[in-house]
């Protein structure tokens, strides 16, 4: 045998034999149940992915998540809606927005806030081939969701006079098509410096059993840890190193399937920065009890998201004396945090780690022989970690209300309720209200929903304020036509 071989051999076998005992100490030991039949290079990568895995972490999860009584079990008591700050037009103090709009403004042109997006999700709903950022999501061009993300926060970083960073999360799986997309559109125009990606951990799945998966006889089932992961994965990955190094101490955070968001909000970093908060959340007044968005609540004085699979019905359908529900407020993911914070929970303190949640999936994993096997139906679960946990440990936390129509459409289904369709549509009645507000008619459905199919770059505008402007200044303002390209 040639003597690097040989060395590989040699250490392999001898660190697969203390992987191996402990395994199967810990009732994991099938894990190396083909390990005959592998060859040199895979034993390494199994024991490279082994030795990754957390056994007395798996051991707790397991009892709790997959057997334990409370594997759905959410603790409900001492629930109160949460308070939040109303918009101007349902309340709000105009002066305190236009206020917290400056202190957001003032922020950015200091170079203080990046832009921070969690796209390691596998949109198994939507179920396009690719990572779901590269999705084509405009209504003409059909830019992708990455390529509105860069050209909003381009846009911002030229308003402010600042270049705001974006931090991407990506999973190991869709990490290399990302960064290869991002290469073959010149990252959108943005400096490619100012562009920053990392991988999200990751946690073996397991079956029913609670017997960790294999994806192949080499290879263990390993999955992303859910967008609460973020937090370890922004330390870990140097990203909140960077931040400190070029004195940014705010973080925009969004999710890749929402084109409407707004990227940069000043007033919502505003208002983030003056209550000294450490982590502030949208929210959106809910349609019905039963739209799928978190509750947030209060719960012995803490911020708290309970999600609306986990909130009982009596309490998701109270109303208040005018028949306004009383648990008003949905999550729509959208938040700021602060960089200390970020850094206090990413860490290894385990006083301040994100507890993990069960999700049952199809897991392509092995038959007996070793052959693959493409489940039909959920095989085992998945333990994800979930961002909004993080809230009752954050100081301050602001909840503002948010316009659905101008901050929140996102693609999660392939058809129905946040598919493709309604966000192309709703992307289009922002456009057209935008168009209404320069004093162009357009003629529209009830619903507000044009005629025409038409776009506007938000390298033109990203917002009614800035269109207007720029709309007022062109000499020549086109007319809205079928296929037509504002930019
Ligand atoms: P979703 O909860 O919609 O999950 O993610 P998903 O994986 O994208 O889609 P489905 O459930 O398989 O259809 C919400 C946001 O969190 C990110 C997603 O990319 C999306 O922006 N996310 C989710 C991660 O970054 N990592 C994860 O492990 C999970």
């Amino acid at each position: 045998m040639p003597f690097r071989a040989c060395f590989l051999y040699i250490r392999s076998m001898s660190t697969h034999a203390a992987l191996k005992e402990a395994f199967e100490q810990a009732g994991q030991g099938h894990v190396f149940r083909f390990w005959d039949r592998l060859i040199e290079e895979e034993r390494e990568a199994l024991c490279a992915q082994a030795a990754q895995i957390d056994l007395s972490e798996i051991d707790r999860l397991v009892k709790e998540l997959v057997f334990g009584d409370d594997a759905h079990g959410i603790d409900l008591s001492d629930l109160e809606p949460a308070p939040f700050i109303p918009l101007p037009q349902n309340g709000g103090n105009d002066a305190e927005w236009s206020k917290a709009r400056q202190l957001g403004e003032e922020a950015l042109q200091a170079g203080r806030v990046a832009a921070f997006v969690v796209a390691g999700g596998q949109g198994t709903r939507l179920g396009f081939d690719g990572p779901k950022g590269t999705y084509p999501v405009t209504p003409v061009r059909k830019h992708s969701l990455f390529q509105v993300f860069a050209e909003k926060i381009k846009a911002a970083s030229d308003r402010y006079g600042k270049t705001i960073p974006w931090f991407i999360m990506t999973s190991n799986l869709n990490y290399e098509p990302t960064v290869r997309f991002f290469e073959q559109h010149a990252y959108f125009g943005l400096d490619e410096d100012s562009v920053h990606f990392f991988q999200q951990g990751l946690m073996p799945a397991v079956d029913y059993d609670g017997k960790i998966l294999l994806e192949t006889p080499g290879r263990i089932a390993m999955t992303p840890d859910g967008h609460g992961g973020a937090l370890r994965a922004l330390v870990r990955s140097g990203a909140v190193a960077k931040m400190e190094e070029s004195g940014i101490d705010v973080l925009s955070y969004f999710q890749v399937d929402n084109p409407l968001v707004k990227c940069i909000d000043p007033a919502f970093i505003g208002f983030h920065l003056q209550a000294n908060s450490e982590m502030s959340s949208k929210m959106l007044p809910k349609r019905h009890s039963k739209e799928k968005l978190g509750h947030f609540c209060i719960q012995r004085d803490k911020t708290v998201i309970v999600e609306y699979s986990d909130m009982p019905d009596e309490l998701a359908e109270a109303t208040d004396e005018n028949g306004t529900l009383r648990y008003l407020a949905g999550s729509i993911a959208i938040h700021t945090m602060s960089r200390d914070f970020i850094k206090r929970m990413g860490g290894n303190d385990t006083a301040t780690s994100l507890p993990f949640h069960r999700a049952d999936k199809k897991i392509l994993t092995v038959t007996d022989e070793g052959h693959p096997m493409q489940p039909e139906s959920p095989n085992g679960v998945k333990f994800e970690m979930f961002v909004f946990d993080a809230l009752p440990f954050a100081k301050q936390p602001v909840i503002l209300e948010t316009a659905r129509e101008d901050d929140f459409s996102p693609v999660k289904n392939a058809e129905g309720a946040d598919s493709p369709q309604t966000c192309k549509e709703d992307q289009l009645r922002e456009f057209t209200r935008w168009l209404k507000a320069a004093g162009v008619e357009i003629e529209t459905d009830g619903t507000g929903l044009p005629a025409v199919t038409f776009e506007i770059s938000p390298l033109f505008a990203d917002s009614e304020t800035t269109f207007v402007d720029a709309w007022s200044k062109l000499a020549n303002p086109p007319a809205i036509s079928e296929g037509l390209v504002i930019e």
